[in-house]
């Protein structure tokens, strides 16, 4: 088996970044080189304070310090990397179409079909190319036909090796991985290649977590325990709605059925909406292809599951707005958080946006905090919806830095990402200073009803009356 000890892995982001430092950290022996076509992106990942990396996650700082310069690079000298490295991982992002055939559902995989031609025109020895991204079934098909018609001698083995870390977790997540997925051929180079990435990982994870299969299940596997995890928040989601209207309670509800081991406690948290890069496009991905191949049921079913989240995004402005008199047009609400989740500075399709865009509809006045999102990203997030001029939504909302003074005069407050700094606040001050009556609105279901009952607020809390 070929024993590896140069990898390269083209894009520098949320994935490629912290699985890349991880895997340096973890085989010393190996050299690894991210590299990426943003020399911004790259130049922070450089950056002497590991404090402006360009990710924030907990314990990377700690990792990339510990590997950089030693095993670990990052650089814009793309062909440079691919020439040298045995092992190419492609861990670019693949968006929604937004164009042509497939519009607003497909995979966009010109990002991963240009890495393939990178691949193919610079490569001049034998190379195990790794997909990380996610990517539509078949996708390896398509780059094997890249590569192999690139004119040259050399050989590609093709690997699918999903990526399984979830944001804000993601160097547990990697560390302590509960599987390794690697679909490859079955051919004896298919397996050898399998082998030489299982080793890669055997530097840190058991063996029997590392599973091997074909490369069609490796792809679809990973859009489908997507699909399965999103299904679980949509459908928590669903009965949280059922709870306001009938005094049942969502937690009791979770609880009850999470002790069923055939069932788990996991996933089960209702919110305001699932958010994240990932969720909605692999669905609509998913969707995708089960239409395309003539499987329409399938489709549906697995569409309701965005349709579910968008309602219950929708749900929770038309609570506010309808307990607010059914009118906040000039009035000031501050929204807490706008990550899609706690400990990650990612805004990608966060509830908050959606939530922030309903709420500016109405003419409110927003202030907006969260404790890793700069108001560079919160602007740019609403100016993307096109729903009203960059000018407008600079009026309407403001970006605050201190969470305590912001709610000075506030008719209401919204926790939109479950940080854990906002359980600890002084919510009896916060009262104080609020206009009255005081509303919160929690999403994210972090505050204890009593307590926010007993201090004067009016408290709605997804999924209790
Ligand atoms: P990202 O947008 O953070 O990073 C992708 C990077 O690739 C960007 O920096 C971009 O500049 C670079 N890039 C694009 N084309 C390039 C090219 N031709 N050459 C060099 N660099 C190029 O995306 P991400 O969140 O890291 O996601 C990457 C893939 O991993 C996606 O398919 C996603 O679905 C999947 N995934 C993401 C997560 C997550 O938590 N974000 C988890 C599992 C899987
Ligand atoms: C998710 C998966 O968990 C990862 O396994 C996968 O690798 C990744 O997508 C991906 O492919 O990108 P991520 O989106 O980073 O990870 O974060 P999650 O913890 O899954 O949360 C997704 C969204 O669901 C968040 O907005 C979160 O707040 C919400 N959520 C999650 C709930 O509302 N309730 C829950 O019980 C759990």
């Amino acid at each position: 088996m070929q024993k590896i000890n140069k990898i390269c892995c083209i894009g520098a982001g949320y994935v490629g970044g912290p699985t890349m430092s991880v895997i340096a950290n973890k085989c010393p022996d190996i050299q690894v080189t991210v590299v990426d076509i943003n020399a911004d992106r790259i130049a922070q990942w450089n950056t002497e304070d590991l404090d402006q990396l360009p990710i924030y996650e907990p314990g990377l700082k700690e990792i990339v310090g510990e590997s950089r310069g030693k095993n670990l690079f990052f650089s814009t000298e793309v062909d440079k990397a691919i020439d040298e490295a045995q092992m190419i991982f492609i861990s670019v992002n693949t968006p929604t179409k937004t164009y042509g055939k497939g519009k607003g559902q497909a995979a966009d995989l010109k990002y991963v079909e240009l890495c393939a031609r990178n691949i193919a025109q610079v490569a001049t020895t034998d190379k195990i190319v790794v997909e990380k991204s996610t990517l539509p079934v078949r996708t390896a098909q398509a780059i094997k036909s890249i590569l192999d018609n690139s004119g040259s001698e050399v050989n590609f083995e093709i690997l699918s090796n999903p990526e399984f870390l979830a944001e804000g977790t993601a160097i547990d997540d990697l560390l302590h991985a509960d599987r390794v997925l690697i679909g490859g051929n079955d051919t004896p180079e298919g397996q050898a290649a399998k082998d030489a990435l299982s080793a890669v990982y055997e530097n840190w994870l058991p063996k029997e977590r590392i599973l091997q299969t074909n490369v069609w299940s490796s792809e679809l596997s990973k859009l489908v325990a997507n699909a399965f995890l999103a299904q679980r928040v949509s459908s928590i989601n669903s009965i949280s709605a059922l709870c306001e209207k009938t005094d049942a309670n969502i937690a009791e509800i979770s609880r009850a059925i999470g002790f069923d081991s055939r069932i788990g406690p996991k996933f089960l948290n209702a919110s305001v909406g699932f958010g994240g890069s990932c969720f909605q496009k692999d669905i609509l991905n998913l969707v995708y292809i089960a239409r395309s191949f003539g499987l329409p049921e399938v489709a549906d079913y697995w569409e309701q599951v965005i349709i579910m989240n968008d309602y219950q995004k929708r749900r929770f402005a038309e609570q506010m707005i309808q307990t607010l008199y059914n009118t906040i047009s000039g009035k000031k609400i501050v929204l807490l958080g706008w990550a899609f989740k706690k400990d990650t500075n990612d805004t990608r399709e966060s509830a908050a946006i959606y939530v922030a865009d309903a709420l500016l509809e109405e003419r409110a006045e927003l202030v907006v905090y969260d404790p890793k999102v700069n108001a560079e990203r919160i602007y740019a997030d609403l100016d993307y919806l096109n729903t009203r001029s960059p000018e407008e939504n600079r009026k309407l909302l403001t970006v605050a830095t201190d969470p305590m003074e912001m709610v000075q005069d506030a008719h209401a407050v919204a926790i939109l990402t479950e940080w854990d700094a906002f359980k600890d606040y002084d919510w009896t001050a916060i009262y104080d200073k609020m206009l009255k009556p005081a509303f919160v609105f929690d999403g994210r279901r972090i505050l204890g009803t009593k307590q926010m009952n007993d201090i004067g607020f009016n408290y709605y809390k997804i999924g209790e009356s």
